[in-house]
């Protein structure tokens, strides 16, 4: 595994106080998915991450069950935590230690605003740095005060507020929780304090503004008015498309190679369902067609698969602060069958999409022998896609 990723969630949110029927803050509701869900879809839909360990309470686990019953094949069994944060974070990097990563990134569950930049720039910083903080500078004067009297105005040059996901190297991260707990300590309140602990070196990247840890029960008043405006602008596009049957021995059918009695002429790998797929995500953000973007004329496209146009579609949505939440496809053809791919689609479809299985639909049908698609002259496919935008 080259990627993996702790989000500690093993906390009981005691200062966000009393949560309706005692639910910890990282399961409470923010418009209409837990907090935790938050931050689990964010690293999902990240393509560099390979695997999501998420480090829960013993008393959760039917909580957590629940939740990712829809979340993607990224998310591994979860570990059970300790009674502080740095024993958690410990608990997640021994749960890991067997799939031998060799990045990981820790995430604050209570952090569900993390953005596919943030998390893009801690991993590409870890390929120069030994560990990576994604930071903000502190923007407010500081003062310390004791007793409700200040004591002292404290620079604020030079002071940066810590977020999460911080990056590490996987064996040094672990080694170093395991040297601290050695030396019995357990006042770590971050991963890169191990670091500098341990005498490394930390290098700072731009957090957001928006990454905030949700605290106290005002945050969640904030927080709930951000999601829901963020939820809001739902989208959705269509997209259609045509390949006729030429002599062959296989098609290839949303990203999955089908043997059949005959091939589909294209420029490309002819993948009516993908093509009809990236219409649909271009559609969604009204940003042209495939056509405009791969044209049929530029030789560099010719035998292409594909789930590269596809991908694109979906890093142009990304790039808009966008994020995918379904597609549908229907194949429309006699032969050949669909069923028996069904699922290899799906997981294909949602593996280039980087989302969960579970979020891709694969339909297929006749036309009861009518038309082109009933003389099987070809193959033809709609899709929809569904999109939310910040
Ligand atoms: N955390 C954890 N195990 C612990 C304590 C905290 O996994 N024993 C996690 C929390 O779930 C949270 C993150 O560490 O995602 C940051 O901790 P914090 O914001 O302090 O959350 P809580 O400890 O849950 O809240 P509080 O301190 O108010 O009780
Ligand atoms: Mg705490």
């Amino acid at each position: 595994m080259k990627t993996a990723v702790v989000i500690v969630a093993a906390g009981r949110g005691e200062r966000s106080g009393g949560m309706p029927g005692g639910t910890p803050k990282q399961y409470r509701l923010l418009a209409g998915k837990p907090v935790l869900g938050h931050a689990i879809d964010a690293f999902a839909a990240s393509m560099a991450v390979d695997g999501i360990k998420v480090v829960i309470r013993q008393e959760d686990q039917e909580l957590f069950r629940d939740l990712t019953s829809v979340s993607g094949r990224k998310v591994l069994p979860p570990a059970i935590g300790g009674p502080t944060r740095q024993a958690s974070v410990m608990a997640g990097l021994v749960a890991l230690e067997p799939a031998k990563p060799e990045h990981v990134l820790i995430h604050d569950a209570a952090r569900p605003f993390i953005t596919g930049d943030v998390i893009g720039r801690v991993i590409d910083g870890l390929q120069q740095a030994e560990a990576v903080l994604p930071a903000v500078r502190v923007s407010d004067t500081l003062k310390r005060a004791e007793r409700g009297i200040v004591t002292a105005s404290v620079n604020r040059e030079g002071l940066w507020a810590a977020q999460t996901p911080q990056g590490f190297h996987f064996d040094r991260i672990l080694a170093a929780h395991r040297a601290a707990a050695d030396a019995r300590r357990d006042d770590f309140t971050d991963d890169t304090q191990l670091i500098e602990w341990a005498g490394g070196e930390v290098s700072i990247v731009e957090g957001s503004a928006g990454n905030v840890k949700l605290t106290s029960g005002d945050d969640f008043a904030l927080a709930e008015g951000r999601a829901g405006r963020a939820g809001a602008d739902i989208r959705s596009g269509t997209g259609f498309d045509v390949h006729a049957f030429c002599p062959g021995d296989h098609v290839w059918l949303c990203g999955v190679r089908v043997p059949h009695g005959m091939a589909l002429a294209g420029h490309s790998d002819a993948d009516v369902g993908l093509h009809a797929l990236t219409d649909a995500l271009l559609g969604a953000i009204g940003d042209g067609d495939i056509g405009a973007h791969f044209p049929p004329s530029d030789p560099r496209w010719k035998g292409a698969a594909s789930h590269l146009f596809l991908a694109d579609a979906a890093e142009r949505l990304r790039r808009r602060g966008g994020r995918i939440l379904n597609v549908d496809v229907t194949l429309i053809c006699e032969a050949p069958k669909i069923g028996p791919h069904r699922d290899a689609m799906r997981a294909r479809v949602a593996e280039i999409l980087g989302i969960p299985p579970e979020r891709v639909g694969v339909k297929a049908t006749t036309t009861e022998g009518l038309g082109f698609t009933g003389r099987r002259e070809g193959i033809a496919a709609t899709a929809i896609a569904s999109v939310a935008m910040p």
